[in-house]
């Protein structure tokens, strides 16, 4: 990477390498933004930034995936608005850094990701914590306080309301652990999973129009929820606050009335699948599993006709304990529970079953939980 480095700009004089990596959630979807539980692992896939001081004033940033070069007054940044561009991500950071009284230094920045765009594995997420440690460069900031810029500049500079599971999972992560996040207090535990599974994501390679007016959509319909049961029940601040039995005995209406029953219900099953996972129970995490998705596909309505078939096509190999969508929904990827020892097969059948159905080959990642984001020591 620093070979190129040099190539682009000329020189790798005081290059310095940061990466962070995409997450694959486990399960607590579309939870975040309504205070509630997550838990997903920071993966080995990675976006990795190589960056070095520029002595022109200039901020030069280079993608690799877009084979694209943007350049900036570095004293501009904080006065900058949305472009409608993949830029978008790291200037929104650096605008966000800036208001912090981090200013942006002149620098020459190469990307490289190895986050697939579109497949619900996080991508942004990774770019802009990546981005954001590359404009640091070893000025100290809270931990926490970065998750929370790296999603204001999400929702604020890129215009999607996002919760906070990706940048947090990203900075946060641990090898070997999964990360179990309250998502109001935002303060997270370690999950350590049995041993003896695996969980592979597999990629619908689709990636679907609606998804971020949809996404939208579902932040305004659970808001609507809280603002009718808040009347019924004093405290009632976000669906985190609601249990089932309230939501029985309110019956809000048709579409409202699902989407709060998934997140209500899709709050239990996090810590459910927490329990079962400490106990070992792997039928009754992969139930878990099962049972999430079918609530995403009915009642938040946020899958689709790949992400269905996966899913159900996962669950009839041998060796699976279950499956889900992962991550926005309506395509991108699915997360499947299961055997080590069954992947051979499973990706052979599966990789054949959706290539007659759909004619596409979907793609597949080993999720080996992994180190948040940091710093590469550079010889
Ligand atoms: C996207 C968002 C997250 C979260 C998930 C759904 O990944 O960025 O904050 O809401 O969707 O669980």
């Amino acid at each position: 990477m620093i070979d190129s480095f040099r190539t682009l700009f000329g020189s790798a004089d005081g290059v310095r390498v940061f990466r962070a990596p995409g997450r694959v959630n486990l399960i607590g979807e579309h939870t975040d933004y309504n205070m509630g539980f997550v838990l997903p692992v920071a993966l080995q896939l990675a976006t990795t930034i190589a960056a070095a001081p520029a002595r022109d004033g200039k901020l030069r940033i280079y993608s690799e995936h877009q084979r694209e070069m943007r350049e900036w007054n570095a004293a501009e940044i904080g006065c900058l608005e949305r472009a409608g561009h993949w830029s978008d991500y790291p200037i929104g950071v650096a605008r966000e850094l800036a208001r912090a009284g981090y200013a942006t230094r002149p620098a020459n920045l190469l990307i490289r990701s190895s986050v697939p765009e579109g497949s619900g594995l996080s991508s942004s997420a990774a770019l802009e914590v990546s981005a954001a440690l590359a404009f640091l460069r070893g000025r100290a900031m809270d931990p926490l306080d970065l998750a929370r810029l790296c999603q204001r500049a999400e929702v604020t500079f890129v215009g999607m309301p996002c919760g906070i599971m990706d940048q947090y999972v990203s900075i946060f992560g641990r090898a070997n652990s999964a990360v179990a996040i309250d998502c109001r207090s935002l303060e997270h535990r370690y999950v350590d999973l049995p041993s003896g599974i695996a969980f592979l994501a597999v990629n619908s390679m689709v990636k679907h129009a609606l998804a971020g007016s949809a996404y939208r959509k579902r932040v305004e319909e659970c808001a609507a929820a809280v603002e009718r049961l808040r009347q019924r029940f004093a405290g009632v601040e976000s669906l985190r606050d609601v249990t089932p039995q309230q939501l029985d005995a309110v019956e809000l209406p048709g579409v409202i009335g699902r989407r709060a029953r998934h997140v209500v219900t899709e709050n239990a099953r996090v810590e459910r699948f927490i329990e079962a996972s400490a106990s070992g129970d792997l039928a009754a995490m992969g139930k878990l599993l099962v049972e999430s998705h079918r609530s995403l596909r009915y009642d938040y309505e946020v899958s689709c006709a790949e992400l269905d078939f996966l899913v159900d096509a996962a669950l009839s190999v041998e060796g699976v304990y279950g499956s889900r969508m992962t991550g926005g929904g309506f395509g991108g990827c699915t997360v499947t529970m299961l055997s080590p020892t069954a992947i051979p097969r499973f990706r052979e059948e599966i990789a054949r079953a959706y290539q007659c159905e759909f004619h596409v080959a979907p793609a597949f990642y080993e999720c080996q939980p992994s180190a948040g984001a940091g710093e590469f020591p550079v010889a």
